[in-house]
């Protein structure tokens, strides 16, 4: 084993790695980061690293931006801190530009990161059916998600989170979630057209709302494409037949853009790629480039008024985060929002993604490589054993794969320990500004990496 340097050393007496086994980083600590620029990382050897999911899905402007670091110094010489209970001008400018992207008529409640955003939502959804007036809203405590999806790791999230492999362990989940499937379009029953499959999944929402008793589902949460899952894109008529349903039945329907918001998948948002209005917005992430750690919560002016009652009667919403707002936060959203629109980073994000997409989908000649997606520049790569049948590729060749990558050192992703035999996507989302040139490096590592496992 290489020696490590005092810093490695430090990080493996000393830090509790996510998502890795401890072994596993004792004898292979991950490097030490010194400098991010643009797509590129540069570790204390000076090795230089592209990063093609950039971070965890979240640095959509790219490393090293001067003027989210100028906007955060001076915030923090201005106003390092304001308790929520106040307001600070960037937090406030901030809700009013979401509202502005998202083209929502509402309201905009700021918490620490997605997990907590869905949370936040959870609590909002639970509280609003109890206060909206309907007879027995109380009753609606259910909230319907979809397996494949990640919704984050506090209690109601992972409960809401449809993968099996990240909740081994943790006991018993919220009683009130219920899971149903995504639509799969390369997994579907192959008598169904993508949009008989659409139709056929949106049916098994508006089915589980009624054997659950439409009186008791509160609300249904989903990515408008699964990402961290596999990188699930809903054939056209899926969204816009979810909302019919949710409206049919009075339940409200969450879209979580943790990752798809912020012009990731060529959209500012998500769902804007189709013509459908959610309840509720939860977003993160790409919200400041993950520059500054936030998330927000943005909700119709209908769920707002159900919170609006007499002092004394609780029908305010009692939950805060300290640190929901931050100003430091918000001052960088903001200026990271206007880097994104003053960089024309959404048509960037689509025409960039469409170059790659085309790029990839050169590699379905690859005899593993049995589905190439993607929206903007989020992409899956589904591999497989075998094409005919679509079995699952053994997981030591995906990590064959990645490794390859990895000598090149260009960063890849796959959905790791999500649902049980199904973690054989591998995932890309590179910052929105890498140039054709570091495109190209990207596609070029998958391909190399695919050429080592024939
Ligand atoms: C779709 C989605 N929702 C929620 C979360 C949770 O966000 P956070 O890690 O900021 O708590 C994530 C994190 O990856 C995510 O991908």
């Amino acid at each position: 084993m290489a020696t490590l340097t005092n810093i490695s050393q430090t990080s493996v007496d000393s830090l509790w790695h996510p998502l890795k086994q401890h072994k596993n980083i004792q004898k292979a600590p991950p490097p030490v980061i010194v400098k991010g620029e643009g797509a590129t990382l540069t570790d204390e050897h000076g090795n230089e690293w592209l990063d093609a999911i950039a971070g965890i899905w979240c640095v959509n402007v790219g490393y090293g931006r001067e003027e989210l670091a100028k906007v955060a110094y001076d915030q923090m010489l201005n106003l390092g801190y304001l308790s929520p209970s106040f307001i600070a001008e960037p937090t406030a400018k901030l809700a009013a530009k979401l509202l502005e992207l998202t083209k929502m008529n509402g309201h905009v409640y700021f918490t620490p990161s997605g997990s907590e955003a869905n949370e936040a939502a959870f609590k909002m959804v639970w509280q609003y059916h109890q206060q909206s007036g309907e007879p027995r809203g109380y009753l609606r405590r259910k909230i319907i998600s979809r397996y494949r999806a990640y919704h984050g790791n506090t209690y109601a999230a992972i409960g809401a989170t449809g993968q099996a492999e990240r909740k081994i362990g943790f006991g018993n989940q919220p009683a009130e979630i219920r899971h149903i499937n995504p639509p799969y379009p390369y997994r579907r029953h192959m008598n169904l057209t993508p949009e008989e499959h659409g139709e056929q999944v949106a049916a098994e929402l508006e089915q589980t709302i009624i054997y659950e008793g439409q009186e008791t589902v509160a609300a249904f949460i989903m990515e408008p494409m699964i990402s961290g899952g596999g990188v699930l894109i809903p054939p056209d008529n899926y969204i816009p037949r979810v909302r019919e349903i949710c409206d049919k039945y009075g339940v409200l329907l969450i879209f979580d853009e943790v990752v798809s918001g912020f012009a990731r998948t060529g959209t500012m948002f998500g769902h804007q790629h189709w013509d459908v209005k959610p309840d509720i917005i939860t977003c993160a992430k790409g919200i400041a480039s993950g520059y500054q750690p936030l998330a927000a919560t943005i909700v119709n002016q209908k769920i707002y008024d159900a919170f609006i009652g007499n002092p004394g009667d609780m029908s305010h919403y009692r939950h805060i985060n300290t640190y929901g707002g931050h100003p430091v936060a918000t001052a960088v959203a903001l200026k990271n929002i206007e880097i994104i629109e003053r960089e024309g980073l959404v048509t960037r994000s689509a025409e960039m993604g469409a170059y790659m997409q085309e790029q990839f989908d050169q590699l379905l000649e690859h005899p593993n490589v049995g589905e190439v997606r993607g929206k903007g520049m989020l992409f899956g790569i589904e591999l497989v054993a075998n094409k005919e049948t679509r079995e699952t590729i053994d997981p030591a060749l995906i990590d064959k794969v990645i490794g390859s990558a990895k000598e090149e050192r260009v960063i890849i992703g796959k959905n790791g320990n999500t649902v049980p035999g199904l973690c054989n996507v591998l995932v890309l989302s590179p910052p929105l500004t890498i140039t054709k040139a570091e495109a190209d490096r990207i596609v070029g590592a998958v391909e190399n990496g695919l050429k080592k496992i024939i």
